[in-house]
């Protein structure tokens, strides 16, 4: 396609594709002549005890939908294509992973930017999309392509919502009915935060309270974190005097669940 001059979209996923992954391979379709999708559970980003092997996965179905939305490649390497038994190399930023979820997953990041920086090179794509459930991660990627000089536009997508506001993810599949009741507990601590920012209350600290209250009126959750920050340095900001980062991280029983919003004073 690059000898053809023809433009190369990417969406590099782990499967398990939900509407989220959907709408962003259509996007893909939308930006890019052609359109290469990654499934790949990669392994260097769970830590030890960590859901790698549980990790849901159906590859006949996702392959189904990625064709039936446009991808026109599906590119699923096993693990040792991409970590061979000798592999060494992995890549690290100094200051964006040690904020939000970096902190209670040190080797996350650096799996991810290991890996996606292996596929930008494998796939060689001039757009590669990524959604912003995972702002941090998102983030994260946009500095390491400029740090390392890669010519790829990184674009990212809405968070896409169930009817009553779960963001969508593929671990959505491990909650009981119940535990999903539980889980609106996020994206409701966020809307009660983007209430209060609007009746003039800014402090961050009365926010995280009142978003924590909510979070722990639910049954079984437990608060990984909840930050209100710079969306650009992820540092933490006590007064909200501009557009912010509000981002947090809640167990259900044993389902980590992410979401974010930006909070506009
Ligand atoms: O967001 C994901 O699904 C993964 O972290 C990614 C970017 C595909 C890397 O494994």
């Amino acid at each position: 396609m690059r000898r053809l001059d023809k433009t190369i979209a990417f969406v590099p996923t782990m499967g398990y594709l939900h509407e989220g992954h959907l709408s962003l391979i259509k996007k893909g379709r939308e930006i890019g002549d052609s359109l290469v999708v990654s499934i790949f559970v990669n392994p260097v980003q769970f830590a030890p005890g960590e859901d790698f092997e549980n990790y849901p996965r159906d590859l006949q179905r996702d392959l189904d939908l990625a064709r039936k939305n446009g991808a026109d490649v599906v590119f699923t390497p096993d693990d040792k294509e991409l970590y061979s038994n000798d592999y060494q190399t992995y890549v690290n930023l100094k200051e964006l992973p040690n904020h939000l979820c970096g902190i209670s997953r040190p080797i996350f990041f650096s799996g991810v930017v290991t890996v996606v920086t292996k596929l930008f090179n494998i796939v060689k794509p001039h757009f590669a999309i990524f959604g912003q459930k995972d702002y941090q991660q998102l983030v994260i990627i946009r500095q390491m392509v400029c740090d390392l000089n890669f010519d790829i536009e990184i674009i990212g997508a809405e968070t896409l919502r169930e009817h009553d506001g779960l963001a969508m993810s593929s671990r959505n599949v491990y909650l009981t009915s119940g535990q999903r009741n539980s889980a609106l507990c996020l994206y409701k601590s966020l809307q009660k935060a983007q209430a209060l920012l609007s009746i003039g209350i800014n402090d961050s600290e009365k926010i995280i309270d009142s978003a924590s209250e909510i979070i722990k009126s639910g049954t079984n959750t437990e608060i990984d974190y909840i930050a209100i920050c710079d969306p650009k340095t992820l540092i933490d900001i006590k007064k909200i005097d501009r557009q912010v980062l509000m981002a947090l991280a809640v167990k259900v029983v044993k389902t980590r669940l992410i979401d974010n919003t930006i909070l506009n004073p």
